[in-house]
């Protein structure tokens, strides 16, 4: 059993702690399922430690557009990865399909590997429209790309509900949406094997638990991502 493990550092951390982290990171001798997503001002930090990617990234592949960041741009700090769609953008930054597609096309054109990232909102998992939700956030999405495109991603399942909440899913759940996933990608798109990781207050305490789903690929961790100490628990476990 062995599990991706991608950090989502979010805003968390400043220069001092993340030499820190770092550091600490490079004690462990296997980081080969890991991905850490820090802040752009230090994706080059963790060059040579670690593979990294970005939280983000603009849907202009150049040109005038002050504060944003370019896919190409990401590439040259040697980041293999981006997120995509975080439920943090889709809701602070009215982010939407139209610029999932965007960004999604600018990062396969760099060779970089965009994570995905999708999740039902509470009410709509309390009314059971979580697939429903799902499946309108991949197809609106996935039927605009190239085909040959769709096995190059790896989507996040994170119910916006779960994040920074300390609440998860059971597993029986986590499992029934994460099969639903595959297999729709799976049927509608021609692929066989994609990944899917689930993410939404893992932590340090409830990993056991989540590794006993087969089915789960690994996990995108915000909160435990940035404290060293849990994070390198759950690297462990995740062998
Ligand atoms: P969390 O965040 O682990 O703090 O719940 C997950 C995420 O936002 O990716």
């Amino acid at each position: 059993m062995s599990k991706l493990v991608f950090g989502n550092q979010k805003m968390y951390m400043n220069r001092e702690s993340v030499i820190d982290f770092i550091n600490n990171l490079k004690t462990l001798n296997n980081l080969e399922n890991v991905v850490v997503f820090p802040s752009y001002l230090y994706l080059t930090d963790y060059s040579g430690v670690v593979n990294f990617g970005s939280q983000d990234v603009s849907n202009n592949e150049n040109g005038a557009y002050t504060g944003e960041v370019s896919a190409s741009q990401i590439k040259s700090t040697g980041a293999k990865y981006s997120l995509v769609g975080h439920s943090e953008r889709r809701s602070y930054h009215k982010e939407d399909n139209n610029d999932f597609l965007l960004k999604i096309n600018n990062l396969i054109k760099e060779d970089l590997i965009p994570v995905f990232c999708i999740g039902e909102n509470e009410t709509e998992y309390d009314n059971k429209e979580t697939k429903k939700v799902l499946f309108d956030q991949i197809t609106s999405v996935y039927n605009n790309l190239s085909i040959n495109d769709i096995p190059k991603i790896i989507i996040a399942y994170e119910p916006v509900w779960a994040i920074g909440t300390g609440k998860t899913p059971n597993n029986e759940e986590i499992s029934e949406v994460v099969s639903y996933i595959k297999e729709l990608v799976n049927d509608r798109y021609n692929t066989s094997n994609i990944k899917v990781l689930y993410g939404g207050s893992v932590n340090n305490k409830n990993v056991d638990s989540l590794n006993e789903m087969d089915i789960v690929d690994g996990y995108l961790i915000g909160g435990s991502s940035s404290k060293i100490d849990e994070f390198k628990y759950i690297i462990e476990r995740c062998l």
